[in-house]
């Protein structure tokens, strides 16, 4: 009843005070974010992994203890930049739907807080959608290369949309896909975005990879396998490949 009212009122409100309103939640979830409360021992807020505006502190953890990266049960922490553009679900595992269960899930199970409310979980949910990706000067805004891109840079979009197959998983503007993928690091898990991926490592779900180059390598060997595929990279054509994705 409090909500549908809350929600008439909405309505009511000229445009100018509802985008107030969300920018005031946006605000509450920018502040809950760096607040250490939310954990059961005081100590760790969202901010503690995810530092300067939800990016990443590129550790890979079990829980809230830091582990080895390459641990077949650590998970590496993903940068919440450009989340509002995703049409990836959430989680390494890729399955669920909703961002606010998801934090729900981080904040109780992880963080082992007491259950946030609802209130808490939309601002939470507000702030991480509204945090743009990182710079790309390269890129237009369909997440293609300008024509202004090094040709480095344009060579490598043209074989990651070509014959090296990677566009099939990844695909613009945020470079990610709906739906998990199993291509044979564990099981099946998120196709996660390349967006600002030049600042994410360690690589794959439990940051196996130290480097770009790895994952690259990885991946075609996947793709040319599961494709039958008689064709072949050069090592030169993986350096464009990692210059366009350093690019994105
Ligand atoms: C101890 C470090 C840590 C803390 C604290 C933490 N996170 Fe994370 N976060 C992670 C890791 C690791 C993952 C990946 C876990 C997985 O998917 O299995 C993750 C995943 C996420 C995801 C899913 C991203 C995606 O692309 O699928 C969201 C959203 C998120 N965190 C938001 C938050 C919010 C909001 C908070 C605070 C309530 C928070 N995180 C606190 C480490 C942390
Ligand atoms: C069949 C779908 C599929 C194709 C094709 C594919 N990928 Fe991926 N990619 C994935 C999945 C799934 C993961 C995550 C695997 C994991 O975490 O274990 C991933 C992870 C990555 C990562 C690591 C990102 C991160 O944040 O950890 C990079 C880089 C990458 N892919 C680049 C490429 C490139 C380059 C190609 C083409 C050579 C390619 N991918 C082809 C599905 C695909």
């Amino acid at each position: 009843m409090k909500r549908l009212l809350v929600a008439a009122a909405l309505v009511a409100l000229p445009l100018p005070a509802l985008a107030q309103t969300s920018l005031q939640m946006i605000e509450n979830g920018r502040a809950l974010f760096n607040d250490k409360s939310l954990s059961a021992s005081g100590r760790v807020s969202c901010a503690t992994c995810h530092p300067m505006n939800g990016h990443t502190d590129n550790k890979t953890y079990v829980g809230l203890d830091v582990v080895p990266d390459g641990d077949p049960k650590g998970r590496s922490t993903p940068t919440m930049w450009g989340a509002g553009i995703r049409q990836a679900e959430w989680s390494w595992a890729g399955n669920i739907p909703s961002i606010e269960t998801n934090i729900r899930g981080i904040i109780v199970n992880r963080m082992k807080g007491s259950e946030p409310t609802k209130e808490t979980l939309d601002a939470l949910a507000a702030y991480v959608r509204s945090l743009p990706n990182g710079p790309a000067p390269f890129l237009d805004a369909d997440g293609m290369p300008r024509d202004t891109a090094p040709a480095d840079v344009r060579r490598g979009y043209a074989l990651f949309s070509g014959k090296a197959g990677c566009m099939t998983c990844h695909s613009p503007a945020s470079y990610d896909k709906k739906g998990p993928e199993d291509v044979g690091s564990g099981g099946p898990f998120k196709v996660p975005s390349l967006r600002n991926v030049s600042k994410t490592g360690p690589y794959f779900h439990d940051g196996r990879f130290k480097s770009l180059d790895e994952a690259v390598t990885f991946m075609w060997d996947f793709y040319r396998k599961k494709n039958d595929s008689k064709d072949t990279l050069s090592d030169a054509e993986k350096r464009d490949l990692v210059a366009f994705l350093r690019a994105l």
